[in-house]
């Protein structure tokens, strides 16, 4: 595989996993004819639609060029002017996305904390109205996943307060494959679901919206409105549509980063999380060395990460890297482990 990054084994994310041959030709196929106009005229998009619609059990779909502008609108179409937006501590819409939803529609926002499947609400149950959101699988609490029970569960919550339900699924399919429940199953409990075409799937962008056509169609309506509708957009919904007939490849990358996480936890030095999906959280605490130190140091040695938080690294798995690079990746750790000892 061609490769231009400038690590040997690139794990800042997802995102960086190379289409395969099946959706660089179906979006070279698409390229090479004109798009349409206008929204919902064009049918490749018509049919990934239609194919997101039945993979996620909801009645309507539109595509959205990154899943922070389905976030975004979608929370919008939920009403975030006038509703409260109830959000976990630690979840990518409090963390990265609300500079934007603060600008659109200023949230009245209350955070609610989450363990595993179990909910910390006290700061919000007294109030009447809002838009309670999940994250699944959670990036910042590495990968984790929440199943359909445990999703049916938390919905329920927050239903029997008469309030609706967002999902931010940008990994939902990861969680699907982790848990064995269908995307449907993950998202039936919720009004709206987002989800990425180019995390660890491999597309080279594109996300979606699912929920009820009224609210989809609000939601496009205020994306259109920032001029941000993709058209023509054959080319994306090309791509989108046919990673969606690989999802259970992702299981590879769950298996690898387990592989790797397990070959790293053997070495003196660091605390690894046991992955359930393709997120890996490292520290170097016990090295003396904070997150961006272990970032900086195994960047110099050929290995791409995130400094996450101020004591962790994040490794990324996905598709890009070879499915026996584990104790390569783990020979980094060692290699950093004894330099630090020895100075
Ligand atoms: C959980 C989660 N939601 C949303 C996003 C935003 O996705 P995008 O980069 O497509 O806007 C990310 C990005 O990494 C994410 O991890």
């Amino acid at each position: 595989m061609d490769t231009i990054s400038k690590f040997d084994f690139d794990l800042r994310s997802d995102i960086l996993a190379p289409a395969s041959d099946i959706v660089a030709s179906a979006i070279a196929a698409a390229a090479r004819r004109p798009g349409e106009f206008l929204w919902r005229e064009d049918p490749i998009e018509r049919a990934l639609e239609h194919r997101v619609c039945e993979i996620l059990g909801k009645s309507a779909a539109a595509l959205f060029p990154t899943c922070t502008a389905a976030n975004i609108a979608g929370l919008v179409a939920l009403g975030a002017r006038e509703r409260a937006l109830v959000l976990e501590d630690m979840c990518h819409l409090m963390t990265v996305e609300m500079a934007g939803l603060d600008w659109l529609s200023s949230p009245q926002v209350l955070s609610y904390s989450q363990q595993g499947g179990a909910l910390d609400l006290t700061k919000c149950l007294g109030q009447s109205d809002a838009i309670f959101c999940l994250e699944n699988t959670h990036n910042r609490r590495g990968g984790t996943v929440l199943n359909a029970q445990q999703t049916n569960a938390i919905a329920q919550q927050a239903k029997e307060r008469g309030w609706s339900v967002f999902l931010d699924g940008s990994r939902l399919w990861n969680a699907s494959v982790a848990s064995g429940d269908s995307p449907a199953a993950l998202a039936s409990p919720v009004d709206l679901v987002s989800v990425s075409f180019n995390k660890g799937l491999g597309a080279p962008n594109g996300a979606a919206l699912a929920g009820d056509e009224r609210t989809i169609k609000s939601a496009v309506e205020a994306w259109r409105l920032l001029g941000g509708i993709c058209r023509p957009s054959h080319v994306l919904a090309a791509g989108a549509l046919a990673v969606l007939d690989d999802i259970s490849l992702l299981g590879k990358d769950h298996a690898l980063a387990q592989e790797a996480a397990a070959a790293v936890a053997l070495l003196p030095g660091y605390s690894v999380t046991n992955p359930q999906t393709n997120i890996v959280l490292i520290s170097g605490d016990k090295l003396g060395l904070d997150g961006a130190e272990l970032c900086a140091s195994l960047g110099r040695a050929g290995l791409g990460c995130l400094a996450f938080g101020p004591r962790h690294v994040r490794l990324v798995f996905h598709r890009g890297i070879s499915a026996d690079s584990a104790p390569m990746i783990a020979d980094i750790f060692r290699k950093i482990a004894s330099r630090e000892r020895d100075d």
